[in-house]
């Protein structure tokens, strides 16, 4: 049998595309002397604002940061209990824990990986202070059946959007109208500003308090106090935090976001390359499209393996896949089963039946603009010898 690798090189899972346009702005902020939170980063938010109809739009170091935030606007208690999907980067979950709240697991449907809306109405007790949906790989999570709910028990609906930059809900762009929607800006995003997140808000007190807890409290950044005409004195209104974005980063993301249509489209194309050629391995199951309305952002490309038909276990076949040379993600192992959730609060297997039968198939192949028509051909052959060769 021939035991050389599909690809002589390496495939990466991800890779940012930055042109000169960034490159230059940000040698421009270097050059200039201001390299921190400035007129950039103030660019950036007017961009964003008015891409989504005029929300607030707060920027900050990271979607973690961000979600920090306006967790922070809701003035959390001991006891007060958000509700939230297991499958999704720890830090929508850690940080529910970090303000003093208690976090409660959903369920997701088991082919789309949103959060199930009827799950959560069974988990809202008096206690629920908000729904925190995971707009997941780049799909809305269905907003309107979450929505009703929330308003129904007067709690807050959160969106996790770190996947959803340019993602639509019936016509409507995530972030438009919404109570909170955070984006991230981590360099495998769909943009990106190196680390970076950005919350838009339609609450203009939360964006206030927002803008004063990102640095430290206080109600002058850096730019209000140092550049000409700016005051010097300060005034800590509450004991804040250090999420500011910088300059340098706004350079970047000032030029991403100028080509996120252009980028997503090609995501598209691409995924529906996948989805294709995906239908010749019925041991690679991809995620199914939402049924209502949308535009997917297309974040990530997710596939379940069918372990039932192969002798080995996920976590092999992914070594095997990187054996081949290509890089392979993991969006994402069932939070309430990391060792803290499990330890503090009891969880075991079997609590939520249809994120723990996707935590244990679940891996994502390379999805973004710089991969061409070959690399997909090569990563669709990968799993074709894997599967052959594993096969029961
Ligand atoms: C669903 C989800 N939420 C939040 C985050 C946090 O984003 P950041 O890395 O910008 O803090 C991520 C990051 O990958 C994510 O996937």
């Amino acid at each position: 049998m021939d035991n050389r690798p599909v690809r002589e090189n390496f495939l990466s899972f991800s890779r940012p595309t930055i042109g000169d346009a960034e490159i230059n702005e940000v040698v421009d902020s270097l050059q200039s002397g201001w390299i921190t939170t400035g007129p950039k980063v103030a660019r950036f938010e007017e961009q964003f604002s008015a891409w989504a109809e005029g929300a607030n739009a707060v920027a900050v170091n990271s979607a973690t940061s961000g979600l920090n935030l306006v967790l922070c606007c809701l003035d959390l208690k001991p006891g007060d209990e958000i509700i939230t999907s297991s499958i999704t980067w720890p830090s929508t979950v850690n940080n529910i824990e970090i303000c003093g709240a208690t976090p409660v697991f959903a369920d997701v449907q088991r082919d789309t990986l949103q959060i199930d809306a009827d799950a959560v109405a069974e988990k809202i007790t008096e206690r629920t202070r908000a729904v925190i949906p995971v707009h997941f790989a780049g799909a809305p999570s269905d907003l309107d059946a979450l929505k009703t709910l929330c308003s129904r028990h007067n709690i807050h609906l959160i969106e996790d959007a770190a996947h959803a930059v340019g993602t639509e809900y019936k016509e409507k762009k995530i972030g438009v109208g919404s109570e909170a929607a955070i984006f991230s800006f981590h360099p495998i995003k769909n943009i990106t500003t190196g680390e970076g997140g950005m919350i838009l808000t339609n609450n203009d007190q939360w964006a206030d308090r927002m803008r004063r807890l990102r640095f430290h409290g206080i109600s002058r950044d850096a730019w209000k106090r140092y550049a000409k005409g700016g005051i010097p004195q300060y005034e800590v209104t509450e004991p804040g935090f250090k999420y500011n974005m910088l300059d340098l980063q706004a350079a970047i993301g000032i030029h991403q976001f100028a080509r996120l249509d252009e980028f997503n489209a090609r995501r598209k194309a691409l995924a529906l390359n996948y989805l294709e050629m995906l239908q010749e391995i019925p041991e690679i199951m991809p995620l199914s499209l939402v049924e209502y309305p949308h535009v997917h952002a297309w974040h990530l490309f997710i596939v379940r393996l069918d372990t039932d038909a192969v002798t080995v276990s996920r976590d092999e076949f992914i070594a095997a896949m990187q054996q081949e040379n290509i890089g392979i993600g993991l969006h994402f192992p069932a939070v309430h089963l990391q060792q803290y959730y499990r330890e503090k609060y009891g969880y075991r297997p079997g609590i939520l039946p249809e994120s723990e039968w996707n935590s244990d198939r679940l891996f994502s192949i390379p999805l973004y603009p710089l991969i061409t028509e070959d690399d997909q051909k090569d990563v669709i052959n990968a799993l074709k010898k894997l599967i052959s060769k594993f096969r029961k």
